[in-house]
């Protein structure tokens, strides 16, 4: 399995925090953004994983990310979008990367109080997404199901209400998505979706939706922003980290205060 966080987009809802820098590297309580799905691969046991960032900010992921992670056998490889062109272009771009692997793609805002590394690694063959009820499902990709919980289709921001279960930031497919990405033609917003990524699945019936209850906090805006703090500060979900990446901040933090100290004297 490899991995692919999709960490760029223009983030224009988040004008002005998000003109001087990436929206996923804004802080939420004590850390960056992007270590929080950073977080969900890696206690996943992926080693290998995609960052793909936009151009403006790839200096600034370099520098917090290039290479703090490696001596831990984690590699990260960067990738540029030019243009946000949907979130299903990550298995374009991704395409070399991937190679004949299977692949699972977790966007860079969402933060997830659950772990999914067991459904992650258990993953053989088709799709899994993961499902959360919402009080707000219009902002999301909502997946609609029949009374014996089967899910029947999914709708990217549906006008109309059809289901309160928003489909989540983390998507694990095997080794067609490639194909199926590259055969998706934009929709009416000109973006290649993932739902209909999701719908090339479904309609196979080799789509698996999993229902959760913990926290979900995808925070593209001032207020979710501001709740992803909170949630992680009450919650204390910062103590959910892989030691791997507690300890790589904690270098990188110490690194950071030598160099400080060195232009002192
Ligand atoms: O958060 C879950 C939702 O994410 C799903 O329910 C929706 O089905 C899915 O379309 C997506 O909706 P959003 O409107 O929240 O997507 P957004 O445009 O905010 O992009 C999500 C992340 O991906 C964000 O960190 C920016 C990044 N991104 C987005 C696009 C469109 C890219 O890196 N490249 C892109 O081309």
């Amino acid at each position: 399995m490899k991995g692919i966080i999709l960490a760029g987009g223009t983030a224009t809802r988040l004008f002005p925090l998000t003109a001087t820098t990436s929206k996923q590297l804004l802080p939420v309580y004590d850390r960056q953004m992007i270590f929080y799905p950073l977080n969900t691969l890696i206690k996943a046991g992926i080693k290998e994983i995609l960052m793909i960032v936009a151009p403006e900010h790839s200096g600034q992921f370099l520098n917090l990310l290039g290479s703090v992670l490696k001596k831990y056998g984690v590699h990260l490889i960067f990738e540029v979008q030019k243009v946000p062109r949907g979130l299903a272009e990550a298995f374009v771009l991704g395409e070399n990367f991937i190679g004949k692997s299977n692949a699972c793609l977790v966007l860079g805002d969402n933060i997830f109080e659950n772990d999914f590394s067991k459904e992650i690694r258990n993953f053989r063959s088709g799709g899994q997404v993961f499902a959360k009820k919402v009080a707000d499902p219009e902002r999301f990709g909502v997946v609609k199901f029949d009374k014996n919980g089967k899910a029947l289709k999914i709708v990217e921001k549906p006008a109309q209400w059809i289901s309160d279960y928003a489909v989540t930031g983390l998507y694990v497919y095997d080794n067609r998505v490639v194909e199926f990405a590259k055969s998706l033609k934009p929709s009416a917003r000109g973006e290649i979706e993932i739902t209909d990524l999701n719908n090339i699945y479904l309609k196979k019936g080799e789509l698996k939706v999993k229902v959760f209850e913990g926290e979900w906090l995808d925070a593209g805006t001032f207020d979710s922003l501001l709740a992803a703090g909170n949630v992680v500060k009450e919650k204390q979900l910062y103590k959910n980290f892989h030691p791997i990446i507690d300890q790589a901040i904690k270098e990188f933090n110490c690194e950071l205060k030598d160099i400080c100290r060195k232009k002192l004297f």
